[in-house]
């Protein structure tokens, strides 16, 4: 469904993303786990064209993305940011009304469709919608995030960090409800983190990165069982040092 094929990027002539190439079938779920600055977001944002690469291509059902008008590949791929990336001037139920309103979906549908999402979350029309975002904990900021994202059914999740800025124990809860949610379990997904265990528990595959580079790509397995090198292993080792 989606084929990342030798994706480059270079900002001030420094390469931040080089050769990366990815196939993600339908309702397969791939994680892009690496460290800081290797480079994760920015392969991300080339899957939906809020960046282009100078060089590669990104095939979204067999047709180059650049051949897509940049709001029609993004209706159908739903973005969760990095730091929640909520607009702090609107409230809840604006910020997840935002592709539903540009689809100019009826206000009633809107309303329906919010107080379900809210629900399904762990949170309510009624004591939440109408905060805005700085009102709200870091994990519900995350919630109202991945409602956004969900909003209008889109057959892709990309998602950046999505549990970032969690303790623990919060992350590990808010994970496992995502995984359980139908919402979820229908989508495609690619989701970018550093943290292994979310990397282990939501996805079917793991692309490691460092460096602008795709070093290994298996399934949690393959990559446990024949880690490409020193780097590798160090990360899926860090599983063991989780509390
Ligand atoms: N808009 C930009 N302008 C200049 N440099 C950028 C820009 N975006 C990213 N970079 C650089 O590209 C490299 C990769 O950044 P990227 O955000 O993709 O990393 P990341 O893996 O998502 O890191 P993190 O885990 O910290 O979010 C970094 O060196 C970063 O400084
Ligand atoms: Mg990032």
């Amino acid at each position: 469904m989606i084929e990342a094929s030798q994706l480059y990027k270079a900002f001030d002539g420094r390469p931040a993303v080089q050769g990366v190439s990815f196939t993600v079938p339908e309702g397969g779920r791939f994680m892009l786990l690496g460290t800081s600055g290797s480079g994760k977001t920015t392969t991300l944002r080339m899957l939906n064209r809020l960046l282009d690469p100078d060089n590669g291509q990104v095939l979204f059902h067999g047709k180059d993305t650049r051949s897509f008008r940049p709001e029609d590949l993004r209706r159908q791929m739903g973005y969760v940011m990095q730091q929640y990336g909520l607009f702090p001037h609107y409230t809840v139920a604006e910020n997840i009304a935002i592709v539903p309103k540009l689809l100019r979906w009826d206000t009633s549908r809107i309303r329906q469709r919010t107080e379900a999402l809210l629900q399904k979350l762990g949170l309510s029309w009624e004591a939440h919608a109408h905060q805005y975002p700085a009102q709200l904990s870091g994990g519900q900021q995350q919630r109202v995030g991945l409602a956004r994202a969900l909003a209008a059914d889109p057959p892709v999740l990309l998602m950046d960090e999505p549990f970032g800025a969690l303790d623990p124990v919060t992350r590990a809860r808010i994970r496992q409800e995502f995984n359980e949610l139908d919402e979820f379990k229908s989508k495609t997904v690619v989701m970018v983190t550093h943290d292994i265990r979310d990397a282990l528990e939501l996805g079917d595959r793991i692309g490691i990165m460092d460096k602008g580079r795709l070093i290994q790509t298996g399934t949690p397995e393959e990559l446990q069982q024949h880690p490409a090198n020193d780097f590798v292993a160090a990360f899926l080792h860090g599983k063991t040092d989780a509390p």
